[in-house]
């Protein structure tokens, strides 16, 4: 049976953590690890298969996949760890790989996997068939939440006052790579985007603050020798954590399960 170790036990966690533990998945949850190991251990007292709570080395080596929730400054120390071991590794804080190609030259030749579930947008299956043709331009525009949006770095920097908001104002637009620095806990579908088309293509990246907003909204365009592409994706938010949707919990579990299926659904 495949065996899941799992880093962060917050809002997708806790979601992955009880999805093996309800048998959702053909696996076995073997540790879990987190810098507030309080939260982990009681996360484990809900669980029936009550998983030791170790420190992460000790995470990855039980592991056949590591699972990484934690967030983008975890991966500087959790990517080298697992590849180190020539570990397969699912990453969900997905902006912190973007500038680290050398994790997937080393991952070629440790012959080890990087797993980067869909997360919280829809449409990277068709928009990785498009990519195999010319992509002409790919864009997402991402309204969220003043609640989501409150606190983050690069809103704080410019001074932007959120609650002064009167209708929906754009507060960034550029290149993914960006989106995903200045915005490390609510951009990471930037950075899935990124990865799923060829480097040469530019993505271009909206966010808008929507005062009084309830719901993730992501829109993708993609257009090229293909034809053309629009996916909008209505997320509902992680009850625990507002910068975060339920999808992309349910993104990783799928991805887990189909670890773990013979059938493949989608590309
Ligand atoms: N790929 C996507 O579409 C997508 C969507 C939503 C969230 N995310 C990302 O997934 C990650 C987890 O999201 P969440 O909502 O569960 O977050 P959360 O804040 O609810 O929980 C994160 C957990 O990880 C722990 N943690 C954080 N940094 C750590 C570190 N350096 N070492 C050890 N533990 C650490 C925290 O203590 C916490 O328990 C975040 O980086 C978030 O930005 C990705």
């Amino acid at each position: 049976m495949l065996k899941i170790g799992l880093l962060g036990v917050g809002a997708i966690g806790r979601t992955i953590a009880k999805a093996i533990d309800e048998k959702q998945i053909n696996a076995r949850l073997v540790g879990l690890s987190d810098q507030e190991p309080a939260l982990a251990r009681d996360l484990s007292a809900t669980l029936a298969s009550r998983p030791p709570v170790v420190a992460l080395e000790e995470m990855i080596d039980m592991s056949d996949v590591a699972v990484e929730a934690a967030s983008q400054a975890a991966l500087a120390e959790f990517v080298p760890k697992a590849l180190a071991r020539g570990r397969d590794m699912l990453i969900m804080s997905v902006g912190g790989l973007l500038g680290h190609e050398d994790w997937f030259r080393q991952a070629e030749e440790k012959g080890c996997k990087i797993y980067v579930p869909s997360g919280a947008i829809a449409g990277l299956d068709g928009i990785k068939s498009a990519s195999v043709g010319k992509i002409e331009a790919a864009e997402l525009t991402s309204r969220k939440p003043v609640a989501a949006l409150r606190g983050s770095k690069y809103v704080v920097d410019r001074g932007i006052q959120l609650e002064s908001l009167t209708e929906e104002t754009v507060i960034f637009e550029g290149p993914a790579e960006q989106a995903a620095r200045a915005f490390p806990a609510t951009s990471n579908v930037a950075a899935s985007l990124r990865l799923a088309v060829e480097p040469t293509s530019p993505v271009c990246v909206r966010i808008v603050a929507v005062p009084d907003g309830s719901e993730n909204v992501h829109e993708i365009r993609v257009r090229g020798e293909f034809g053309r592409l629009w996916v909008r994706v209505e997320n509902v938010p992680s009850k625990s954590n507002p910068r975060t949707s339920q999808l992309a919990a349910f993104a990783a579990i799928a991805t887990l399960k189909n670890l773990t299926q013979a059938l493949r659904v989608g590309t």
